[in-house]
């Protein structure tokens, strides 16, 4: 049976005195999530190693989210792999839709990433999701195929193991307006069935999928209760810590 994970994408929120203050209270909320449910927070960068040291003593994962495609070199103002392995960083989310909007990020990039990413021993939470007007032209599917395809293009079914994809619709990031439950459900479905294709059966049915988009206390059992919903990546409603306390425990047992 999968695990349900569930992120927190800080985006450009917290100092580190806030980072603290946020986490010190996340670890008195979220003191033993059950075995079948892994936490992670992905703060911003000036906060990781502070982040990872009042991690230590507790089940809270740590990741980014974002990383150069580059091993090392005169990138100015960009992070690595092996930098954010450093810092104590299991995981790393890649192409978020804000990345692809506003830094020009595409599938082919994300590929790039991604297998850097793999390669240092990261986990990559993948993120793919259509816009408002694809979806109301009735071509989500094939948008979010065509991401699904691009940023898993050349990996290996064992990589896919350690491979998290976000489905996160653009026009439900950060707007309050949530995917439905069955609406997330198809767009989930549809992707593992690609990954079928793609790979194998057993593949597919080892991926986990969170999905992301205004997830918030009210409508996160709903939608971790879908067959194929294995977990959020949530973003405003991670910065208190008593939202994202009730998104955690609101995950089903399974
Ligand atoms: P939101 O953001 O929960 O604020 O909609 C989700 C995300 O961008 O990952």
């Amino acid at each position: 049976m999968r695990k349900t994970i569930i992120a927190g994408n800080w985006k450009m929120y917290k100092t580190v005195d806030e980072s603290i203050e946020l986490i010190n209270e996340l670890k008195s909320r979220v003191q033993n999530p059950t075995t079948n449910i892994e936490v992670v927070i992905c703060p911003p960068f000036t906060s990781l190693v502070v982040a990872a040291g009042l991690l230590k003593s507790s089940a809270i994962k740590l990741g980014a989210q974002n990383m150069s495609e580059h091993d090392e070199g005169a990138y100015t103002g960009e992070v690595s792999w092996k930098m954010l392995k450093s810092t104590g960083c299991e995981y790393v989310i890649l192409g978020h839709s804000e990345r692809r909007q506003y830094f020009g990020e595409t599938n082919d990039l994300i590929n790039r990433k991604a297998k850097k990413a793999l390669a240092g021993g990261l986990k990559p939470i993948i993120c793919v999701g259509e816009k408002l007007d694809e979806r109301e032209q009735g071509i989500t599917q094939q948008v979010v195929s065509t991401q699904v395809k691009g940023v898993l293009a050349g990996l290996s079914a064992d990589d896919l193991k350690r491979v998290i994809i976000a489905y996160e619709p653009v026009w439900a990031i950060g707007t309050g307006k949530n995917a439905t439950p069955l609406q997330a459900q198809e767009v989930h479905q549809n992707i593992r069935k690609l990954v079928a294709q793609l790979f194998s059966w057993t593949v597919a049915e080892g991926l986990i999928i969170q999905y992301g988009g205004s997830v918030k206390p009210d409508n996160a059992a709903d939608l971790l209760a879908q067959d194929d919903i294995d977990g959020a990546l949530v973003g405003g409603a991670c910065l208190t810590a008593e939202s994202f306390a009730s998104i955690i425990g609101s995950a089903p047992s399974r």
